[in-house]
């Protein structure tokens, strides 16, 4: 089945936007995509008819109630959870690791050891930094293969140690696009005694995450990033999230994941959460006649994936045909399957913020600089203040949109060759 770009494109109202007489092409999508009508609709009906607080007697109260529960229950289902007990949403992912970082690491003793692979954003590194310094524990850094672009097997192998507690893990990253093999790494790091954290924030929005095949311990992602609402999702194994510590008021629930969810929960999100995870059967359902959810949520992926990974490909081809050009990340046409859409790319002679502002200037959105993918970025020995010109496709683009930016970025670079 073919991706239905032209049916999928009418259901988000941005894409139709244009500012001064230049149609808007997002390709800012790793910074947050945007959202199909139904996903903002729910989150308007429920402000509009349904808001209250949970836990009363009246509609307002038990739709609330019901509401919670299903957007846990569709995220579980969404992610290949075992139960809706496993999935802890808040603010962003961000918030939740440096939430969740406090339970995991109290019971760890100074000199224990956390290890960190290179590639990882900032919010995979803020929260262990923080709480190394305030538990006198060490950081040990796993780097990413300068050829492959990936965390190796053999290079996480090397860190591990008889002191190694927790293993910190980018899943797609959100600068060199690269998918690592998180059930190989994590079963290294098991073996090794190791819980593994796993950020999967871009790796979501391009492919189906299946949280017990992976293995691993916690997962985090981002709904905002899936054309979904604001919000962050933390999956943890339910014996795991259980046996930890909850930082939380002592009237709060000790249940899962109501321990772990700190205050009045995002409720009109939670709505447009549901209306995300619809949006995917939705699109499945061109793709496949299961009736299982998960079914048709698998083969929208696979749609998506199958449209996405030939204009990858088409993009790469057409900076690489660019003078000055470098791209950071796997550029082999084979090897698409081991990145997602996402490519950095830096010019000989033209700073990273004059590109971005020269296709800001003909309507094409990108984002350059570090974007808090701080470890990689100095890894590469990239100045972190101009960072790379980051061009980020989601389903959503076309092949019109991927001519567009590349004949952009050859005119914005033309004169500095
Ligand atoms: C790979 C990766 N991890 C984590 C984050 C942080 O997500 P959030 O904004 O939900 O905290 C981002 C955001 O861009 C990201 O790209």
């Amino acid at each position: 089945m073919l991706f239905p770009v032209t049916e999928v494109r009418s259901l988000f109202p941005a894409l139709n936007q244009s500012d001064n007489g230049h149609a808007r092409v997002y390709l800012d999508n790793p910074a947050g995509t945007q959202v199909p009508s139904s996903v903002a609709q729910a989150v308007a009906d429920y402000m509009l008819t349904d808001a209250s607080n949970m836990g009363g007697h009246f509609t307002t109260s038990l739709n609330t109630d019901a509401l919670v529960l299903k957007a846990h229950e569709d995220a579980a289902l969404f992610l290949g959870a075992k139960s809706a007990a496993e999935v802890i949403i808040g603010q962003s992912m961000t918030s939740l690791t440096f939430h969740l970082s406090r339970s995991i690491c109290r019971d760890f003793q100074p000199g224990d050891e956390i290890v960190i692979s290179r590639v990882e954003h900032e919010g995979n590194v803020g929260p262990w930094l923080e709480i190394a310094k305030d538990m006198g524990l060490n950081i040990r850094w796993v780097e990413f293969d300068r050829d492959s672009w990936l965390i190796e097997p053999d290079a996480l192998a090397a860190v591990l140690s008889e002191k190694t507690r927790l293993v910190c893990l980018n899943f797609a990253s959100n600068m060199t696009g690269s998918i690592n093999d998180i059930s190989a790494l994590t079963r290294i790091a098991q073996d090794a005694g190791a819980l593994v954290f796993v950020d999967a924030v871009q790796l979501a929005p391009h492919h189906l995450v299946d949280v017990q095949a992976l293995g691993c311990d916690f997962l985090a992602c981002s709904s905002y990033k899936f054309f979904g609402p604001h919000l962050g999702l933390l999956w943890g194994k339910e014996e795991v999230l259980a046996a930890l510590h909850p930082y939380k008021g002592r009237c709060v629930s000790d249940a899962l994941p109501e321990r772990f969810e700190t205050g009045t929960p995002q409720f009109e999100l939670l709505a447009g959460l549901s209306a995300t995870v619809k949006y995917f059967e939705n699109m499945g359902q061109r793709g496949s006649s299961s009736e299982n959810r998960r079914d048709l949520i698998s083969a929208a992926y696979k749609m998506s994936r199958d449209y996405e990974e030939p204009l990858t490909n088409t993009l790469i081809d057409g900076l690489n045909q660019i003078r000055g050009i470098s791209i950071f990340g796997i550029t082999n046409p084979n090897r698409v399957h081991q990145r997602v859409p996402t490519v950095s790319i830096r010019h000989d002679n033209k700073a990273p913020s004059e590109i971005a502002q020269s296709l800001a200037d003909a309507g094409i959105f990108v984002w350059h600089g570090h974007n808090y993918a701080y470890e990689p970025t100095r890894f590469l020995g990239i100045p972190e203040d101009e960072g790379v010109v980051r061009i980020g496709l989601a389903h959503y683009n076309t092949e019109a949109e991927v001519a567009r930016v590349v004949q952009a970025i050859d005119m914005a670079t033309a004169n500095n060759n």
